[in-house]
Order: structure tokens, then C-alpha cells, then sequence
């Protein structure tokens, strides 16, 4: 006889053993926590035919993000196809969004998982999958909708509410919705300490208030909660580091570097995306980091899988333009207009977004300044479209911000620094180029 999964959702699977080794995967990964690719492949080892084994093998696949992890996915989503028959009918909807997105319709993989919820709101790892997705795609309203849809059918009783209200949390902090995301992470908190997507949510509401000491404080006060085994440990690093890089505490920032960011820096592309970005950040301050230019470039050249997403593309740019690899920066020039040619989603990201940006990166580090500031001033209107947080894509306007004061472009860099302070007037770093710009 089949069984139902913890939430209710039916599975065609009538071995117990299979479904509890699912059970311990999917929580793992909806708090990124542990080895669940492992446990998984564990089941699909003793039950090769085990349907939903392979969906969540699939969707975990999906949220890496990475050209790198392509062929797993692969095996995944064809060894699911080959158990239709004996799939059942969720199952199935879940076979063909993880379909749709190995053959690069991302967006056509989000619809599914969004409909797979219209009938089965209690499925976390289609709501999981759908939302890293809605992150990856840039957006920001499905971040926050795609879980509000569902929260009607959901209470405080049910296993793994904590974690549907900590990713509303982030959707919410995505849509500028500040208070009511910050209340919603407190939330998933209360009911499930150790969500660090939920504690991740709130880190980026202070950072958008610009609440630097209670961003820091935050961050410290929960590491039990988010720094050890955990698959975000990295990104959250990151976050602290963006509260200390405020300060101009580039001292702390450069030992957050040499002792987190960096640490894995050969593991998930989320990992070396953050590296970048903060190494990017720091050349934007005109801080020389010496060595950790090439070396990130280096894992880069290394890991290849190009072309794949925009947003890695752009940030394996900056490592290649910060180490001043000019070859390996043209080569990944050139896969992004190939990409671009391509069909699917990431086509669109790197044509309308991810080249632009590009060649601003490139336009910038030749001290083309007025050409990187006409660059971003267009894409930045719509780089929402290659995905990231807001928190993210602010390094684009910290580039145009600088390049612009670098040209001398007083005018413009007087109202571009007035944009930022009305946004975050107690930032430190804003109020920096503030005064940079006002003494042009
Ligand atoms: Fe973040």
C-alpha cells in the first residue's frame, strides 16, 4: 500500500524504510544543514525504484545552481522518468518540472513547482525548490508569494512550518516589506532555532536598515544556530562581513575572508560567488588583498561550468578582472555571448543582464570610468532579472557609484550618493562616498 509522507503528501512508494531516509534527507535540506545528497543516495542505493528519492535527489540538485552538478542532475531526472509508470501523479508533476529545468526553462520548471502547490500546498520541497528558484530567477514577488499562497493551509502544529515562515520571511525582507519580514523571521525562529534561511532573513532586513550593530550582533548571537555543517555558513560569513566592511573595519573583513569566506572556497558556487563579491567590494575601497585575487581566480578557471547562469558568470569576472586575467576574462566574455545565443532562461539573464554587466566589470577595471558608469546606470534598472538579493546586487551600484566618483562626475555622483543615503543614511559606507562626492 502507498504512503504518505510526514505533511500528508502521498508517495508511491510502500517501503517505510526509503520513506524515513526521505523524511531525514528533506529535513537536512530544508535547514541546509548535513549530508542529505547522502542519505538519499543511501535509500536509492538499498531502493533503486524508490520514485521520490530521485524528485528530492533532483531538487536539491536544482538549488546548487551549477553547470558543475548538471550530470547528477541528470541521472536524477532520467531515472525518474524511466519509474513513470510507477510514479504517481504529484510525482509526476515533479519528474517534469525537474525536467524543464535540466534542459534550461527555468521558468517553465518554476510554473510547475507552482502548480504542484495549487493542489498540494503542504509539498516543501516543490515550495524549497520553487523558491531558491524564484531567488535564482530574481523574483522577488514569487519569493514572497509563492509561500504566502500556501499559508493558508498550513499551522503551528505541522512539521516544518518554521521553515515555510522563514522563507516567507525572506520574501518579504525581498519586496521591502521590512517589518512584517523581520516579525515573520522572529517567527520561524521561535518555532525552529535552527533555520539559518530564517536567521539569513533578518540578517538581510538589518542590512537593508542599515542596523549594523544589531546586524553584527545578530549574526554573532546565533552562530551555534548557522555556522557549523551548513551549507549557507558561508553566505552568512558573508553577511557579517558586509556589517563590518561598513564600519571600514577592513581588517576584520580581511580575517573573515582568510578564515570563512575562503574556507571551502573550492566547494558550491554560492560560496565562490560571496568571495568575489566581497573581494569586488573591497576593490571598490581600494584595498589591495594581495594574493586572494589570483587564488579565487584560480578555483574559478579550475571548476569551468560557464555560461550556465549569468550570475555566477559575473562574479567569476570579477575574480578574473581582479587577478588581471585578461584571457581568462575575455573566455568568459565569450561563453556568455554564446550563452546568450542559446535557448532557455539563462539566455535572456546573459543577454539583458549578465553581458552588460560584464562589460561594465571590464569597462571599470580598465578605468573606463565613464564607460562603466553609462553601462550600469542602463542595466542596473533591471538586474533584478539574473537573480541574487538586493543586498547582492548592490555591488553594481557601488561600482557605478565609484566609477562615476573616479571620473569626476561630480553632479551625478552628488545624486547618486543622495539615493543611497535616503535609502540607509545611518550606513558608515554611505556616508563616505557622500562626502567623497560632495568634495569632488
Ligand atoms: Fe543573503
Amino acid at each position: 500500500m502507498a504512503l504518505s509522507d510526514v505533511r500528508g503528501n502521498p508517495v508511491s512508494t510502500d517501503e517505510q524504510g526509503s520513506l524515513d531516509a526521505y523524511e531525514r534527507a528533506q529535513t537536512l535540506f530544508h535547514g541546509y544543514y548535513g549530508d542529505p545528497l547522502g542519505i538519499i543516495d543511501g535509500a536509492l542505493a538499498d531502493d533503486p525504484v524508490f520514485v521520490m528519492g530521485h524528485v528530492l535527489r533532483a531538487g536539491m540538485l536544482i538549488t546548487a545552481s551549477d553547470k558543475c552538478v548538471e550530470p547528477m542532475l541528470r541521472e536524477s531526472v532520467e531515472a525518474a522518468e524511466g519509474l513513470y509508470d510507477i510514479a504517481n501523479e504529484r510525482e509526476r508533476r515533479h519528474i517534469a518540472a525537474a525536467h524543464a529545468w535540466l534542459h534550461g526553462e527555468f521558468s517553465v520548471a518554476l510554473r510547475r513547482y507552482a502548480d504542484i502547490l495549487i493542489d498540494y500546498p503542504h509539498d516543501t520541497l516543490a515550495l524549497q525548490v520553487g523558491h531558491i528558484g524564484d531567488f535564482l530567477l530574481g523574483r522577488s514577488t514569487m519569493l514572497r508569494d509563492r509561500v504566502a499562497g500556501v499559508l493558508p493551509a498550513w499551522n503551528s502544529q505541522m512539521p516544518h512550518f518554521g521553515y515555510v515562515l522563514g522563507m516567507h520571511a525572506f520574501g518579504l525582507e525581498e519586496t521591502n516589506l521590512y517589518a512584517q519580514a523581520e516579525a515573520q523571521g522572529r517567527r520561524a525562529l521561535e518555532l525552529n532555532p535552527r533555520d539559518p534561511w530564517a536567521v539569513h532573513a533578518v540578517a538581510h532586513v538589518l542590512e537593508m536598515q542599515g542596523r549594523v550593530e544589531e546586524g553584527i550582533a545578530w549574526l554573532d548571537g546565533r552562530r551555534g544556530d548557522w555556522s557549523t555543517d551548513n551549507m549557507l555558513s558561508i553566505h552568512n560569513w558573508w553577511h557579517l562581513a558586509l556589517f563590518h566592511l561598513d564600519r571600514d573595519e577592513i581588517a576584520k573583513v580581511l580575517a573573515l575572508y582568510d578564515d570563512r569566506l575562503r574556507e571551502t572556497s573550492t566547494g558550491q558556487v554560492l560560496d565562490l560567488i560571496d568571495a568575489s563579491a566581497m573581494l569586488w567590494r573591497l576593490l571598490l575601497r581600494g584595498v589591495d588583498v594581495g594574493a586572494r585575487w589570483r587564488q579565487l581566480a584560480d578555483v574559478w578557471r579550475e571548476r569551468g561550468g560557464k555560461g550556465y547562469y549569468a550570475f555566477n558568470d559575473v562574479h567569476a569576472l570579477m575574480a578574473y578582472l581582479g587577478a588581471g586575467d585578461d584571457a581568462a576574462a575575455q573566455q568568459l566574455i565569450d561563453d556568455m555571448e554564446n550563452a546568450a545565443q542559446e535557448g532557455g532562461t539563462n539566455a535572456m539573464m546573459t543577454r539583458d543582464v549578465g553581458l552588460p554587466v560584464a562589460r561594465a566589470l571590464v569597462a571599470f577595471a580598465r578605468e573606463d570610468y565613464a564607460l562603466a558608469v553609462s553601462l550600469l546606470r542602463d542595466v542596473r534598472l533591471i538586474a533584478h532579472r539574473f537573480g541574487g538579493s538586493h543586498a547582492q546586487r548592490d555591488v553594481l551600484a557601488l561600482t557605478l557609484v565609484e566609477a562615476a566618483l573616479r571620473d569626476g562626475a561630480r553632479a551625478l555622483a552628488k545624486v547618486l550618493t543622495a539615493e543611497r543615503m535616503v535609502l540607509k543614511p545611518t550606513s558608515e559606507g554611505n556616508r563616505q562616498l557622500a562626502s567623497r562626492a560632495a568634495a569632488l
